[in-house]
């Protein structure tokens, strides 16, 4: 007998199609001395009021199902904390999710019908385009421009086609620390309601803006759908909680594809970021401004970095200079792990991250000195 995966049972088309990221098997060349700038997680814990909720909700016995679309409650948190970027927002409009990539993997299974276009930015996080081809969806790249990483938008409007359904947008961006500015974020806006599309918009880090402000896509809930989460705001990236806002025909549809794929998120989970939910701002107001001292110093050094180039990034909590040498982005990142530092290869976001590392610089200054130390010695042999 033969065990499966076999020639008879094999994973399926829609599974084989997508490939699996080489980055971890970079990563697992790391040792506990390693320097690393490759996670993306705040080195925060969760606020007290979230970890003291959630004790009590699973020593009080609220360690049942829920409602589909998360606990009413902490839907009305989440539409009164956003109500910054649209007053209108209400319990109806939220549904919480099991992580941000939960809903952004919903809203694709939910959407996206085979033969579909879905565009993505290139570079751009991760699991937009896996996410589009699961769902049978065609991913379609536009380009950023260089330096500041705005979504270009002649590369948009070349690569919109007549089978385009969504566009995925991404501020503050990871991996670029790019924050769109108003402009772009109202002609993506009108792309949208002019042909009938659907903008996603994956604004986790939203709170993350250190020059200029964001420009939410909520105060358009009729063509769009933003995605959010508690990993960065409330650096509880293990709590797997992430919530998405659009009109309520949108959530219903959502919640029950959400139905199928979970029943409901963590109950649990819940209470405690209920609990939380009056202190977020406190919280954020302590956590952002750590970021930004830790910004300014990666920055200032990659700018003394013969042969690399980097505009100042402006929210998200990344770095992701290019550089002059002719070596691809996965040997320099392999070059740097065995002199000691983690970095993530440009190209792991997309053709275009080619030529580009990519630091994270939610850790403390002391290893965001010593990370680029390393990188200053490996340069001057580059
Ligand atoms: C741009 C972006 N969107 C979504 C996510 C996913 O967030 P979560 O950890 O809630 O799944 C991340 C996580 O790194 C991210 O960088």
């Amino acid at each position: 007998m033969m065990a499966f995966p076999s020639p008879t049972v094999r994973p399926s088309e829609r599974l084989s199609s997508v490939p699996l990221s080489g980055i971890r098997k970079l990563f697992d060349l790391a040792t506990p001395e390693t320097v690393n700038l490759g996670i993306g997680e705040p080195d925060f814990q969760p606020p007290e009021e979230a970890m003291e909720g959630l004790r009590q909700a699973c020593s009080e016995g609220r360690n049942k199902y829920g409602p589909t679309n998360g606990l009413p409650a902490l839907r009305r948190a989440i539409a009164e904390y956003s109500s910054r970027y649209n007053k209108d927002i209400g319990e109806s409009n939220v549904i919480v999710t099991p992580s941000g990539t939960a809903a952004l993997m919903t809203i694709m299974q939910a959407f996206v019908d085979p033969g579909d276009e879905v565009l993505l930015p290139d570079p751009g996080f991760v699991v937009y385009r896996p996410h589009i081809m699961l769902a049978g969806g065609v991913p379609v790249d536009y380009s950023l421009t260089s330096g500041d990483f705005q979504p270009s938008l002649d590369s948009i409007q070349e690569a919109l086609g007549p089978n385009t359904k969504a566009i995925v947008v991404n501020s503050p961006s990871n991996p670029t620390g790019g924050v769109m500015d108003l402009e772009r974020r109202r002609a993506i806006g009108d792309i949208a309601a002019d042909r009938g599309i659907m903008v996603v918009s994956d604004e986790v880090y939203d709170r993350f803006v250190y020059e200029g402000e964001h420009h939410s896509f909520l105060d358009d809930t009729e063509n769009c759908i933003v995605v959010n989460a508690f990993s960065k705001s409330m650096a509880a990236t293990g709590w797997r909680m992430g919530y998405a806002m659009s009109n309520v025909e949108a959530i219903d549809e959502m919640a029950k594809m959400q139905y199928h794929m979970t029943a409901c998120p963590n109950t649990p989970m819940q209470f405690g970021l209920l609990q939380a939910m009056p202190c977020i701002e406190r919280f954020i107001s302590e956590m952002v401004p750590v970021f930004d001292r830790r910004r300014q110093l990666i920055t200032e050094r990659l700018k003394g970095i013969d042969g690399f180039h980097l505009e100042p990034p402006r929210g998200s909590f990344y770095a992701f200079p290019s550089y002059d040498a002719d070596i691809g982005s996965v040997d320099l990142a392999m070059m740097l792990v065995k002199e000691g530092l983690i970095s993530t290869p440009g190209s792991a976001f997309g053709d275009a991250g080619e030529g580009h590392l990519r630091f994270s610089y939610a850790t403390s200054e002391e290893m965001i000195e010593k990370g680029m130390d390393i990188l200053e010695r490996v340069a001057a042999t580059l």
